[in-house]
């Protein structure tokens, strides 16, 4: 478990940079000072320290080659921190921000210190009032304090689209324009990039940044106490659905999976869980997987941004799948015409299994598309719906099939869960509420699709 000395979750929010400091904060970013640069990368490089945006990416490393793209092109290079928090299911960069906003702003100036990066900017959603509001007033207070690097750090507030935490579409967000991702990645072609300047930019998680202060405060031998060889540290976790206590939670990486769902958050009757919509589901079989990069990876899933939402037997895979792959279809940008036919496609079929009107010829059609919707892909959102599909029909291949053959609805009652608030105190889990609303074209319905359907049906009467 975690020692409370290593934990980047407080008791409760540090309001104030005297608070931070009292609680031993402010240690990390006074030594990172008195190193140069290379040395505060080196510290993040033994501590192993590997990003929590979602692939495990090892931080140093990216750094690194960053730094290496901007010396060739003669250029400081810029940062990014991410703080969009669009993946479903995930909820702990806006508690970072709201309640450790200190910790991750010390981070991102140890990061400016380390890379001698020019600018950072920080994209989060202007939705995420509570947080923005929190990090805002830090952020005045550490610049008032004279903290290095704290005048260079820009907040941006983004719209609310799964792409503005796509790394490219962040950095189209950041220079003005729609978070539409791009090929080039930002270690090669950065932010407001030219024929002649590449910029090369590093994006790191907003979590990812947190973690600093303490690898340089403590040594990596003290961040790697917690976690496993090739996966030290702690996570955040989040776990909503099916379960009795629904929260964002801080362990060791290497617990297993089973420890998070079962003791912690309290799933009684685990039928499939959607580790967000990035990686294939995991079933009961996977329990025993330890909650670290490579070990989630060859269990056929991922370690992701860390949020599970819980599905219990009551629940139709049907439906499962259908909310999930219908959030892709909708966020799916259009640039990659195999993308937004293929996803918009599955979400057809799935519909229409929902409603008991779906062929076996359909649940083919599904499967195929499946496998052709990554074609020319600019970005990993269609991998997202590869792998669910392909993981729910191997797991789940009998209920697909009876469900089409009785030709009876499904329940159709799973919210898209995208999280907009988790009350810790009374367990209550707020999806957004007018999803169901949102069109492909990213415009929202004035009424709700549903209802339509319900006033047409009762015109026909
Ligand atoms: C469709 C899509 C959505 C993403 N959304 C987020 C997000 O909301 N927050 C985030 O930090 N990373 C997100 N990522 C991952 C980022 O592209 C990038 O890999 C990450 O910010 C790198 O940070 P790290 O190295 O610290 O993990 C997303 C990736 C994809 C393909
Ligand atoms: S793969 Fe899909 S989401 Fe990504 S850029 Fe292409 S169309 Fe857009």
């Amino acid at each position: 478990m975690v020692r409370d000395t290593d934990r980047l979750l407080p008791e409760g929010p540090v309001r104030s940079l005297d608070d931070h400091l009292a609680a031993g904060g402010g240690r990390g970013l006074q030594r990172a000072l008195t190193l140069e640069p290379d040395e505060v990368t080196e510290l993040v490089d033994q501590a192993g320290l590997r990003g929590r945006g979602g692939a495990g990416f090892p931080t140093a490393r990216k750094w690194r080659g960053v730094l290496e793209n901007a010396a060739a092109a003669g250029v400081a290079p810029t940062l990014v921190a991410n703080g969009a928090e669009g993946e479903p299911g995930t909820y702990k960069d806006r508690v970072l921000l709201e309640q450790q906003p200190f910790a991750f702003l010390e981070g991102v100036c140890i990061a400016l210190h380390a890379t001698g990066a020019s600018a950072a900017y920080v994209g989060t959603k202007a939705k995420f009032t509570q947080p923005v509001a929190a990090l805002s007033a830090a952020l005045t207070e550490v610049r008032e304090a004279g903290w290095a690097g704290a005048d260079r750090i820009e907040l941006v507030l983004g719209p609310d689209a799964y792409l503005f935490g796509e790394e490219t579409g962040m950095l189209k967000v950041i220079e003005g324009e729609l978070p539409l991702p791009r090929v080039v990645r930002p270690y090669e072609e950065g932010l407001f990039s030219t024929a002649t300047s590449p910029n090369p930019t590093v994006v790191n998680n907003v979590e990812t940044f947190s973690h600093l202060p303490r690898i340089v405060a403590d040594g990596p031998d003290g961040f790697r106490e917690a976690g496993t060889e090739a996966s030290p540290g702690t996570m955040l976790f989040t776990v909503v659905g099916d379960v009795e206590s629904p929260g964002t939670y801080e362990l060791a990486l290497g617990t297993p999976l089973r420890t998070l769902l079962v003791d912690i958050a309290g799933a009684r009757d685990i039928k499939v869980v959607a580790p967000g919509t990035s990686s294939g589901l995991i079933t009961p079989a996977m329990l025993d997987t330890p909650l670290d990069f490579d070990a989630m990876r060859e269990a056929g899933t991922g370690l992701g941004s860390g949020g599970y939402v819980v599905y219990d037997s009551s629940r139709s895979i049907v439906d499962v799948l259908a909310t999930l792959i219908h959030f892709l279809a909708i966020e799916s940008c259009g640039q990659c015409n195999a993308c937004k036919l293929g996803n918009g496609e599955m979400d057809a079929i799935l519909a229409s299994m929902q409603r008991g009107e779906a062929t076996q010829t359909d649940l083919e059609r599904m499967v195929v598309r499946s496998h052709t919707v990554t074609d020319q892909n600019r970005c990993y959102l269609p991998v997202g719906s590869q792998a669910l599909v392909g993981s729910a029909v191997d797991a789940f291949v009998d209920e697909f099939v009876a469900t089409v053959e009785a030709g009876e609805p499904t329940p159709a009652d799973l919210p898209v869960p995208l999280i907009e608030h988790i009350d810790e105190a009374t367990g209550t889990v707020t999806f957004q509420e007018r999803y169901h609303l949102k069109q492909p074209d990213w415009s929202y319905a004035d009424q709700d699709p549903g209802e339509e359907r319900l006033a047409a049906l009762r015109s026909d009467d």
